[in-house]
């Protein structure tokens, strides 16, 4: 079957299955997007797109991601919710924890949108890999995702995911096909940069590990434009807890670590570190221990394949 028809195909299903007032959470990514526009298209203004500022996005992201809808013609409502997150996620490491409050207070959100809009159905972005890595079907629960994992079991909206059964690059095909203008951007985890702050996500800390992964985005992009090597699939930094020693100046200081993932990968079910030059590795770290200065001392490249490594620290 081609692209097109399988857009037509997920349209006319959305058309059967949503009778009443959706909701979608709109975080800008190609899954929640294409999800979005599907829906748009099935059942045009019944369809209420949120976009949920949790503080935990990446750097211009509410803007870049406000500007699409606009473009495309769809109505996006921001919420700031970035408080409530950051004072849920107080004192929370481990990251299956991570993922469930993050996914709880999305849907808490979303109650509080839903009970403003009226609506009956929740449209999700949820993909294949969501929900077979997260114990779907026969397999052990690697990671839950948060669209996934963090649903309560009191949630009161009929959901509905009309990407369920696709892989990554299908959904890059119809986001393509759609005219959608982030089909190119590399894949973005629902739960943000709460995956990439090893240990506590105090907003210091997200927002050290934002300016980080922008360095690592802009640098990589700009590597493969001038042709020095080809863009990874996936490329980002976390930032680790753990502490070393170094010197700025002639004062001794004790920082953290930032770690730099990138990778090459079909569909993120396994992957290959990417070789990135010496070089470009060397711009990064210079421009990150610059950038952090006092916070982070060591950048660090990550060898890593998946298996055994995942893509995302955690
Ligand atoms: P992993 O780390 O599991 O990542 O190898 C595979 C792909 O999934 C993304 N990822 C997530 N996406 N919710 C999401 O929506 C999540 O909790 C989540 N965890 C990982 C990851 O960025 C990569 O593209």
């Amino acid at each position: 079957m081609n692209t097109q028809m399988l857009i037509d195909e997920a349209i006319e299903s959305l058309q059967s299955q949503i009778d009443g007032t959706a909701i979608i959470a709109c975080s800008g990514g190609i899954d929640s997007s294409v999800a979005a526009v599907l829906a748009h298209r099935a059942v045009g203004s019944l369809l209420h797109c949120v976009y949920v500022d949790t503080g935990l996005m990446r750097k211009n992201e509410t803007e870049e991601v406000s500007e699409m809808f606009s473009e495309m013609g769809i109505k996006l409502k921001v919420v700031d919710a970035s408080e409530r997150f950051f004072s849920n996620l107080e004192g929370v490491t481990d990251p299956e924890h991570k993922r469930k409050v993050i996914g709880e207070q999305f849907i808490r959100v979303f109650e509080e949108e839903q009970s403003s809009c009226g609506a009956k159905y929740l449209v999700q972005g949820t993909i294949a890999p969501d929900w077979i890595e997260s114990g779907g079907g026969e397999r052990d629960v690697i990671k839950s995702h948060h669209n996934v994992g963090g649903l309560p079991e009191d949630v009161d909206l009929e959901i509905v995911e009309p990407l369920h059964e696709f892989y990554k690059d299908e959904v890059r095909e119809m986001a393509r096909e759609l005219g959608i203008k982030s089909s190119e951007r590399q894949p973005f985890p629902g739960p943000g940069l709460a995956v990439r702050v090893l240990g506590d996500l105090t907003p210091e800390r997200v927002e050290a590990c934002r300016e980080a992964c922008h360095i690592v985005e802009t640098r990589l992009k700009e590597a493969a434009e001038g042709g020095k090597c080809d863009l990874p699939w996936q490329y980002f930094a976390a930032l680790l807890p753990v502490r070393s020693v170094g010197v700025h100046g002639d004062a001794r200081v004790h920082g953290e670590t930032v770690v730099v993932r990138a990778v090459t990968s079909m569909d993120g079910m396994s992957a290959r570190y990417s070789p990135i030059p010496h070089e470009v590795l060397s711009t990064i770290s210079t421009e990150i221990t610059n950038a952090l200065k006092g916070n982070v001392n060591r950048v660090v490249y990550d060898i890593t394949h998946k298996p055994p490594g995942t893509i995302e620290w955690e």
